[in-house]
């Protein structure tokens, strides 16, 4: 078959490899039908290049139809499902607390870490991942979301991580109804925090350097601001000087910004953690993450409120500002989104004939699965509008 692989720093090729089999009887095989990119993806194309190797399939935003079923799947042939890009077991401990990304069973602990990803690295158990024309799924029997025949993918398509990863920022943001969110970033994912937010009946602002992503939020009647001090003053202004409830981080950790004017803020803090972030030994090629839009977020919350952390930080060095956060009185919450426990909430939206957060006005590039090296740097430079990207394995190749 034809698959995505990682072939070095920013380097993503379509090489043909073997096709994926049943490995044990509660796995499942799909043809791939749709399978997205996601910003989390940007993060194996640089920073964690160390624990990539050459030729490994990425990806973790699949859906498609199955081909094979093991004996325990609880799945048939023909079936069409969404494939969460954590894999978990359904009936440890974690799981049955709904926190589907810590799973005993597929827990990475020669590396210290979490459940299984699809496609993403060591760090995530170096499973092949679903940017392939199929994909071998494990613990099938719990996974894989079912769906109806009657929508197209694209509909049920973010299932996968982007839906459930905004709506879970949102719930740990714990604001409700009438209060205010400020969102930063209006990629993929701070679109969908931005439109959930909204939808759950609060006042929603949001910051993005993009003119194209902030016009896309601006029509599901979002407030967007351009970074800067401008907006986090107008945004304070719009919250009686108080700043927002809830700030979503929807960047991480290649945040674009003003790092030493960030930093500067906090400067007796980092003045003395930045010589032992930099000689941190193991993840020396990334120990510390670019923290602007973090920062920011600090500093708009209002006193007593929740910074949600949605995007991906992957530093062990990073100089926070403890001071404010203290003295602030910030709840901070973050972590990968525990896909399975917020479907239900979901699914009955995104089947909605009136598509309530707006799925139908999100993809701007639909591909085939050759195109994907292309896909990429366009996602990563932001070019030709491109704010969510969907390859189609199915299609023919152009020429
Ligand atoms: N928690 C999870 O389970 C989970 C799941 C999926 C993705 N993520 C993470 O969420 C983050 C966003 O993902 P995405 O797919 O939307 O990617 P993305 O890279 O397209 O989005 C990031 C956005 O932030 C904007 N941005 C950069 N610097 C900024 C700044 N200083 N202020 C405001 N905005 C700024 C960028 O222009 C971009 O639009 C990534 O870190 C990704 O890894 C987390
Ligand atoms: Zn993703
Ligand atoms: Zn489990």
């Amino acid at each position: 078959m034809k698959a995505a692989t990682w072939q070095g720093t920013r380097k993503i090729s379509v090489e043909t490899v073997p096709d994926p089999t049943l490995q044990a009887d509660n796995d499942a095989v799909i043809e791939v039908t749709s399978t997205a990119i996601c910003g989390s993806d940007l993060h194996l194309y640089e920073v964690l290049g160390p624990f990539m190797n050459e030729g490994d399939i990425v990806g973790h935003e699949p859906m498609g139809r199955v081909v094979e079923a093991g004996s325990a799947s609880g799945l048939s042939v023909g079936d069409r499902v969404v494939v969460p890009f954590q894999i978990a077991c359904g009936r440890c401990y974690y799981c049955s607390k709904g926190l589907q990304t810590q799973c005993e069973t597929t827990q990475v602990r020669e590396h210290g870490m979490g459940a299984q990803l699809f496609g993403y690295s060591q760090l995530y158990g170096s499973v092949p991942g679903g940017q392939a024309e199929y994909l071998r799924i494990p613990h099938a029997d719990y996974g894989p979301i079912k769906v109806g025949e009657e929508l197209p993918d694209h509909r049920y398509l973010f299932l996968s991580d982007v839906l459930p990863t905004a709506w879970q920022a949102v719930a740990y943001a714990k604001v409700e109804q009438g209060d205010s969110v400020a969102v930063m970033g209006l990629g993929p994912i701070g679109q969908f925090c931005a439109r959930i937010a909204k939808h759950l009946g609060m006042t929603v602002y949001a910051i993005e350097p993009e003119a194209d992503r902030r016009e896309m939020a601006a029509r599901h009647g979002i407030l967007v601001y351009e970074p800067g001090e401008d907006s986090v003053a107008a945004i304070k202004d719009a919250t009686e000087g108080r700043g927002p409830d809830a700030v979503i981080d929807a960047v991480g950790m290649e945040a674009h910004g003003d790092m030493q004017g960030a930093m500067a803020k906090f400067s007796q803090l980092t003045a003395q953690f930045l010589p032992k972030a930099i000689s941190q030994p193991m993840m020396n090629n990334f120990g510390m993450d670019r923290l602007s839009a973090l920062y920011t977020a600090i500093e708009l919350v209002r006193r007593g409120g929740t910074v949600s952390l949605s995007g991906v930080y992957g530093g062990q060095a990073s100089p926070l500002p403890m001071l404010t956060l203290f003295d602030k009185q910030i709840n901070v919450t973050m972590g990968q989104a525990n896909v399975k426990r917020w479907i239900d909430d979901i699914l009955p939206l995104v089947e909605d004939p009136t598509d309530p957060l707006g799925v139908d006005d999100f993809v701007t590039h639909r591909l085939p699965l050759a195109d994907a090296p292309a896909a990429y740097e366009m996602f990563q430079k932001k070019e030709q509008g491109c704010i969510k990207v969907v390859l189609d394995p199915q299609a023919p190749a152009q020429a």
